[in-house]
């Protein structure tokens, strides 16, 4: 196991997650499937708006079947129904493995179990057998050699009673030995944190407390700022507070921190009369603002180096009257899905300096770089076209990209001591142009080219911050 700090901040990464620096939006596929377009129609919308990451609900065999060598990462689920007889019987996980895992791979890139869905705050009965379900599931994983997949459940936000502010929230002690349970086996499986975080529900129950900019992730007037009054750490947008809220709860209990993906969020473009924020234009705004804000490759103000990578919600209409669809089941859509547009035209990517990453580092990324690193960085001398804004995090991501672009083929990576973060934003402005660009000049587009790009690699800087062991301090921890 590898222990790193990056940014300064306390954030361990542990093994194969070290690898996950590519920051993704992808969209759950819930409801009845016999409602819906085939599963080559679903797969072919899917490909249509280069969607690389789908969670599935029912893990029907053709649709899975359908999502063979497409390169799309696929989450399935196991229904909660199904839990408490997994969680009684190995020999029952184990052909639950072999029926909808081991049969499809590695055909279909299936990555991660979702098991059951809020299972706390929705299913009370399957709770004691939730965390003995995921660790049969994950041994039968290892007995079968599938230990690239990851075992996890989502959960709610509900099970934070008080997310405001972040620094304070914890999850809702009735629960304490369960998540505690879940949470240690996160840990001990490299695993990750299933949030489901819808701030229109919080929104609509704060009535009139938070502003709605606040939760479509718009900029916010100046007397309106929210701000965590013991971090001081401003919060741009509701999503953020509440993977916050998530870590500093999930720091109550256990260290170190385990990375959080976001597995559900959504904006509903219909409700019920009393449901006026429900519109069509602020759900597409949500998912435009949303796309953004996660393509930034920062996390949120506490863990700014853990990618916020995000699921929508959900890629169909279901039946009930709130609507959080982005097509109809007939297969049009309701608004234009465009998660692609950021993702089209790719090169392979442009690595950029992570926003909210530590000035040092990116100061020492920006020397290599443009020393030993050999980056043409004329272009950010005073008076040439990339020199404004003069800021270290605009110099660095020119000097970055252009060395990251040169040196690729020869199996660079995009690290820099982790103050550096790959993006499908083309970053040009203006006459200042980043290689990788469509705009560019310099010419030849290679096909997209999603390595793994991980902090290690060997034309990675030798600059990169020492591996530190970095011992929590004794605080009390309560769960
Ligand atoms: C599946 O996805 C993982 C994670 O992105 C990737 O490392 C792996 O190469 C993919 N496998 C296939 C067969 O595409
Ligand atoms: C905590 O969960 C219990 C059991 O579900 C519930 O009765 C209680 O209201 C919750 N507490 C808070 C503060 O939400
Ligand atoms: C939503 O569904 C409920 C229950 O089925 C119904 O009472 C209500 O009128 C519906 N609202 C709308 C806006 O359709
Ligand atoms: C809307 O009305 C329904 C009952 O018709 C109620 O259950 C719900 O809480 C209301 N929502 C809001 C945001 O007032
Ligand atoms: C699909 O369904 C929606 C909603 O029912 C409807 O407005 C739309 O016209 C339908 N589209 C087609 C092509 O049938
Ligand atoms: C992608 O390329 C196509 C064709 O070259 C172009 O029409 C489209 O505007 C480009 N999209 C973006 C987001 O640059
Ligand atoms: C460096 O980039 C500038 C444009 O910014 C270009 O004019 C110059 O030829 C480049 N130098 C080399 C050695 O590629
Ligand atoms: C949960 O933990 C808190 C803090 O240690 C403690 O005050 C509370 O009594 C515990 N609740 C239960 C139900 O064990």
């Amino acid at each position: 196991m590898r222990l790193e700090l990056w940014l300064g901040s306390i954030l361990f990464i542990f093994g194969s997650l070290s690898n996950v620096t590519v920051a993704f939006v992808g969209i759950n596929i819930a409801g009845e499937l016999s409602n819906l377009p085939s599963p080559e129609q679903v797969v072919a919308i899917l490909r249509a708006h280069k969607i690389t990451h789908v969670r599935l609900f029912n893990s029907d065999v053709r649709l899975i079947n359908a999502l063979s060598d497409t390169g799309i990462e696929v989450m399935i689920s196991v229904a909660n129904s199904d839990i408490m007889g997994i969680g009684k019987s190995p020999s029952a996980a184990a052909s639950w493995i072999n029926t909808h895992v081991a049969a499809f791979k590695p055909a279909t890139n299936i990555t991660a179990i979702a098991v059951g869905s809020e299972v706390i705050s929705s299913t009370p009965t399957a709770v004691p057998f939730l965390v003995s379900a995921m660790n049969y599931l994950y041994k039968a994983l290892l007995a079968s050699n599938l230990n690239d997949v990851k075992v996890s459940t989502p959960l709610s936000m509900d099970l934070i009673p008080t997310p405001f502010p972040p620094s304070t929230a914890t999850f809702n002690h009735s629960w304490n030995s369960t998540i505690y349970d879940i949470l240690e086996f996160l840990k001990n499986s490299n695993s990750f944190y299933m949030l489901n975080a819808y701030p229109y529900k919080d929104y609509i129950q704060h009535n009139g407390v938070f502003p709605i900019q606040y939760a479509l992730f718009q900029p916010l007037p100046v007397v309106k700022q929210i701000v965590d009054p013991n971090t001081l750490f401003h919060y741009e947008s509701m999503l953020d507070a509440m993977v916050d809220a998530t870590y500093y709860s999930i720091a109550a209990c256990i260290t170190p921190v385990i990375p959080i993906i976001v597995t559900e969020t959504g904006w509903p473009w219909a409700g019920a009369a009393n449901e006026s924020a429900a519109t069509v234009e602020n759900a597409e705004t949500f998912k435009n603002n949303l796309i953004k804000r996660v393509l930034t490759g920062s996390g949120p103000p506490s863990q700014p180096g853990i990618l916020m990578n995000s699921y929508i919600f959900e890629l169909f209409n279901e039946d009930d009257n709130r609507s959080y669809g982005v097509y109809f089941r007939n297969g049009s859509a309701v608004y234009s899905l465009d998660l692609g547009d950021s993702m089209e035209n790719n090169t392979g990517g442009f690595c950029v300096a992570r926003k909210g990453a530590d000035p040092d580092g990116l100061q020492s990324g920006l020397n290599w770089a443009c020393g030993q690193g050999q980056a043409n960085c004329s272009a950010i001398q005073s008076g040439q076209p990339c020199y404004l804004p003069n800021t270290v995090q605009n110099h660095a991501s020119y000097a970055y990209n252009d060395y990251y672009q040169r040196k690729r083929v020869e199996g660079a990576t995009c690290d820099f001591g982790g103050t550096a973060i790959i993006t499908n934003i083309d970053p040009s402005y203006g006459s200042c142009i980043f290689k990788g660009s469509s705009n560019s000049s310099a010419g030849r587009v290679s096909p997209p080219a999603f390595g793994p790009v991980g902090p290690t690699g060997s034309a990675s800087p030798t600059h990169r911050v020492h591996e530190i062991g970095y011992l929590m301090l004794a605080t009390l921890l309560f769960c």
